[in-house]
C-alpha cells in the first residue's frame, strides 16, 4: 500500500513577511452632496457634516456591480505592484454586498482579471472585512501555503440603503479598494493583527431581510427590512470601544507604543468616532487619515481606500509604522500594524 508521507512540519521553514506590494482603489463618478440628500430626506448639510464630517458620497451606476469595483481596484493594485494577475495565488474580497449569493465576488473578480491560476473565496465581517481579509492572507503566506494574494475591500451599499430613512442614507457611499500581499522575508510588513467579534451585538446594525431567514416578500419590501437598519446611538459606543481595544491589542502584540504610529488609517464611519479614538489614544488628529468628508462611509472599502490613497499621497514613507483599525456589523473589530 502506496504511504503517506508525512508534511514537513510548517514551523521549521524559515520564518516569512508579508509585504503589501501594491494598492489600488476605484470610486464611482456620480458624487451624491448633501444638499441633493437635503432634497430626498429631512435633512441639512450642517447636520449631516456636524454630526458625521460627510459632504458627499460617490454612488455607483445602476448596472456597476461590487465585482466591477473590485476589479478596476484590483487591477490598479496589481499595476502598481508590478505583476501579472497569473502570479496570483488567492483572491479574496471582503463584502456584505455580493454581486449574488454564489459564486463569489471572488470569483467574478478572477474572471474580469483571467487570474485562472487563483483559488477565489468571500470573506463576510461588514466594515471589518478588509482588515480581517488581510489577517487571513498573511496566515496563508506565513504558513508557506501561497506566496501572492490580492485582498479586495468592496461595497455597493447603496443598493442596500432605506434612501427614505435620513438615520441612514446620508452615512454610506459606494467603493472599492485593493492590496496585494507578497512574501518578502527579510523586509518590511505585517507585524501584527487582530480580531474581534460579538455576536451579541447582531442586532444593532443588520439587514434583517431579503436572506434565507427572511426571503424577499411584499411584506419585506413594504417594510423596507432588506435595507440597514442601525441604532445609531449605540453602534457609536461600541465602534469607539471596539477600535480601541483592538488598536491596544496589535499595539501591544508589535511592541510599539502609540506614539511611535506614523498614520494611522480608521474605519471612515464619522468623524466624531475618529476624533474619540485620537482623544483616547493621546495622538494628534493629523495622525490619522481621512477621506470620509469626500467618500462616506464604504463599509469593507473603506479602510481600503484609505490606504491606498495613504500610499499614493506618500503619506506613509518606508520604514513608517502604520496602524489599519476598523469596525463593523457583527459586531466585528480588527487591527493591523504594517510597518510600511
Ligand atoms: N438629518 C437630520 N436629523 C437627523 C438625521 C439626519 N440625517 N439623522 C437623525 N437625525 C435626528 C434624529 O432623528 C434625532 O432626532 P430626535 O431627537 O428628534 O429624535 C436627532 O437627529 C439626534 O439623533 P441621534 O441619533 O441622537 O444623533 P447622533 O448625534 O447620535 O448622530 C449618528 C447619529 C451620526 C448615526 C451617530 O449616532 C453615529 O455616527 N453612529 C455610528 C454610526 C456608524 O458608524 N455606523 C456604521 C458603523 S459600522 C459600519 O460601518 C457598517
Amino acid at each position: 500500500m502506496k504511504r503517506v508521507q508525512p508534511r514537513s512540519p510548517r514551523l521549521l521553514k524559515p520564518k516569512r513577511t508579508v509585504s503589501i506590494i501594491g494598492t489600488g482603489s476605484y470610486l464611482p463618478e456620480r458624487i451624491m452632496t448633501n444638499a441633493e440628500l437635503e432634497r430626498m430626506v429631512d435633512t441639512s448639510d450642517e447636520w449631516i457634516r456636524t454630526r458625521t464630517g460627510i459632504s458627499e458620497r460617490r454612488i455607483a451606476a445602476k448596472d456597476e456591480y461590487t465585482s466591477d469595483m473590485a476589479a478596476k481596484a484590483a487591477k490598479a493594485a496589481i499595476e502598481q505592484a508590478g505583476i501579472s494577475p497569473d502570479e496570483l495565488d488567492l483572491i479574496i474580497v471582503a463584502t456584505v454586498t455580493p454581486d449574488m449569493p454564489f459564486p463569489s465576488t471572488a470569483c467574478l473578480v478572477q474572471r474580469i482579471l483571467k487570474a485562472k491560476r487563483a483559488a477565489c473565496f468571500d470573506v463576510s465581517a461588514a466594515c471589518s472585512g478588509f482588515v480581517y481579509a488581510l489577517e487571513i492572507a498573511q496566515q496563508f503566506i506565513t504558513s508557506h501555503t501561497y506566496n501572492t494574494v490580492l485582498v479586495i475591500g468592496a461595497d455597493k451599499l447603496s443598493n442596500l440603503i432605506d434612501w427614505t430613512d435620513r438615520n441612514t442614507c446620508v452615512l454610506f457611499g459606494d467603493g472599492a479598494g485593493a492590496a496585494i500581499l507578497r512574501n518578502r522575508s527579510g523586509s518590511h510588513g505585517v507585524i501584527s493583527s487582530y480580531m474581534g467579534s460579538d455576536g451579541n451585538f447582531a442586532d444593532i446594525l443588520s439587514i434583517p431581510g431579503g436572506s434565507c431567514r427572511m426571503p424577499l416578500s411584499p411584506e419585506v419590501l413594504d417594510k423596507r427590512l432588506n435595507t440597514i437598519k442601525m441604532s445609531g446611538k449605540e453602534v457609536y459606543k461600541q465602534a469607539v470601544n471596539a477600535m480601541l481595544t483592538a488598536a491596544k491589542t496589535a499595539l501591544e502584540q508589535s511592541g510599539l507604543k502609540a506614539e511611535d504610529l506614523a498614520c494611522v488609517i480608521p474605519h471612515q464611519a464619522n468623524m466624531r468616532i475618529i476624533e474619540a479614538i485620537a482623544d483616547r489614544m493621546k495622538l494628534p488628529l493629523d495622525r490619522f487619515l481621512v477621506n470620509l468628508d469626500r467618500y462616506g462611509n464604504t463599509s469593507a472599502a473603506a479602510v481600503a481606500i484609505a490606504l491606498d490613497e495613504a500610499n499614493r499621497t506618500g503619506r506613509m514613507k518606508i520604514g513608517d509604522y502604520v496602524l489599519l483599525v476598523v469596525f463593523g456589523g457583527g459586531l466585528t473589530w480588527a487591527s493591523s500594524v504594517i510597518q510600511w
